[in-house]
């Protein structure tokens, strides 16, 4: 898998975020208890930003808009669109269910890299 290198990793320190550009994709990166995670940071509902997502203690994000989770190791949904009640259950049966696309992270000599296509 082809990696590209981003920048050092004190340019984002625990819980800190950034969005960087990865060829055509668009990457969110986050920094949480101690490791590196890269998403996609378009939610697969409905392809809205995911850069102020919340990020829960068991590593799924929340994407902010109808509040769908999923697992930030794999990408794998744990809650597809179930905000604001009764509207959201209806505003995901608008989209198939879908993974988030992950991106394989590595850090090499306190520099982050970030695979060049989702895992
Ligand atoms: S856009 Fe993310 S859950 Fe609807």
């Amino acid at each position: 898998m082809k990696m590209v290198k981003l920048f050092p990793v004190s340019e984002v320190p625990e819980n800190a975020r950034k969005v960087v550009e990865v060829g055509s994709y668009k990457v969110l990166i986050i920094h949480t208890k101690g490791k590196f995670y890269a998403v996609d940071n378009h939610c697969p509902h409905m392809n809205l930003p995911m850069n102020s997502a919340k990020v829960t203690d068991d590593c799924a994000i929340v994407c902010p808009f109808h509040r769908s989770a999923f697992d930030m190791e794999t990408g794998n949904v744990k809650e597809w669109s179930p905000w604001p009640p009764l509207v959201g259950k209806a505003l995901g049966a608008l989209a198939r269910e879908k993974a988030l696309p992950i991106f394989k992270t590595e850090v090499r000599e306190g520099v982050l890299w970030v695979s060049e296509q989702p895992k």
